[in-house]
């Protein structure tokens, strides 16, 4: 506990971020994330599935929870998500019957509504804590003919719940800053591009999108660095705020490796592209204003169980919540 405070050691660059569930807050871990961090994002519980799981009935508890914790300890906090295609909750796209809409005029008034009021009763809540929204997340694909995601959202409203969600937020909170998020913004040049042209029509028709969120869930060894940079470089045209929202980095480059424990070479390699990725960061900080990580410590990080790995090592700190080269990496930059 007597390492540099990572926060502090960035907060002339910018804020920063890790994403949290209850446990977290309490015991050891409550305190490293005081100690590291300046501000907090829910992993889970203010997405729409826990909020809202059935039509009319908000689950507030455990988004209380973590919005209380930063109320109390002065911290920034974003909120994840308004609008996703996942962890979203049926209803949302039946009748009253539980049958599931079909496109028609009717139906997507009905989905336009239900949206409108998730969002103003969410946005409501925690107006005084939260100042940045993912209003927005995944809804970019690059596969489609139209580079939109084609979720039940799109197939029910076309792009529409997307202009809808931003404008409603936005008269809930006009000093709120509003995310469109997403991910592989940093590695897949064609993705970028249509998330930029679509942020550029959208804001040209009045659309209130403020920034844009890069998720940046990567890997040791891809993409480089200088894909980073052109990231943001590209998007710093468009004047909107940006930050990386979801930041983890695997030790792993092919989906045939398990480490158990994760080798030190492995450690030290994460330690120094952290570093890296960090330099760049500060070198950019006139265009970032906040780096979330997505966790603190390896014990609970989302990606162990994931891609084929059992365990992996992403974060700043390791299951005892030990600094690991990672985080001296980050201290050493400049
Ligand atoms: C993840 C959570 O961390 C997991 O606990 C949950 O099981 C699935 O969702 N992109 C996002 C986040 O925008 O909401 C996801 O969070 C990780 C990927």
């Amino acid at each position: 506990t007597d390492i540099p405070s990572l926060y502090k050691v960035l907060e002339k660059d910018f804020i920063l971020g890790a994403e949290v569930q209850p446990i977290d807050l309490q015991g050891d871990s409550g305190k490293l994330l005081k100690q590291h961090f300046n501000s907090i994002v829910a992993g889970n519980q203010m997405k729409p599935e826990s909020i809202q799981p059935m039509e009319g009935v908000f689950n507030w508890g455990p988004a209380d929870e973590i919005a209380n914790f930063a109320r109390e300890n002065n911290l920034y906090m974003r909120g994840h998500t308004l609008v996703w295609h996942q962890q979203v909750p049926k209803w949302f796209f039946q009748d009253k019957q539980g049958k599931d809409l079909t496109p028609s005029p009717e139906s997507k008034q009905l989905v336009l509504e239900r949206l409108e009021i998730h969002i103003r009763t969410l946005m409501n809540r925690y107006k005084d804590v939260v100042d940045a929204w993912d209003v927005v997340n995944e809804v970019i694909d690059p596969s489609t003919n139209d580079g939109m995601r084609h979720s039940e959202w799109y197939q029910l409203t076309g792009t529409d719940y997307i202009d809808t969600a931003f404008r409603v937020a936005h008269e809930v909170d006009p000093n709120a800053a509003l995310f469109i998020n997403d991910y592989n913004t940093e590695s897949d040049p064609k993705k970028r591009q249509i998330l930029y042209d679509f942020v550029k029509a959208e804001t040209a028709k009045g659309v209130p999108i403020s920034g844009v969120g890069h998720q940046m869930h990567i890997s040791i060894s891809y993409p480089s660095i200088q894909s980073v940079r052109d990231t943001f470089n590209l998007f710093a045209d468009l004047g909107v705020k940006q930050e990386v929202t979801e930041l983890d980095m695997s030790v792993y480059n092919g989906s045939n490796q398990n480490y158990n424990p994760a080798p030190d070479n492995v450690l030290i390699q994460q330690g120094e592209r952290y570093k890296e990725l960090f330099d760049m960061f500060r070198s950019m900080k006139d265009k970032l204003s906040r780096i979330t990580f997505w966790g603190m410590s390896d014990d609970t990080t989302w990606l162990s169980g994931r891609n084929g790995h059992t365990l992996d090592y992403p974060l700043p700190f390791d299951s005892q919540y030990q600094a690991k080269p990672a985080y001296w990496g980050m201290v050493d930059s400049s």
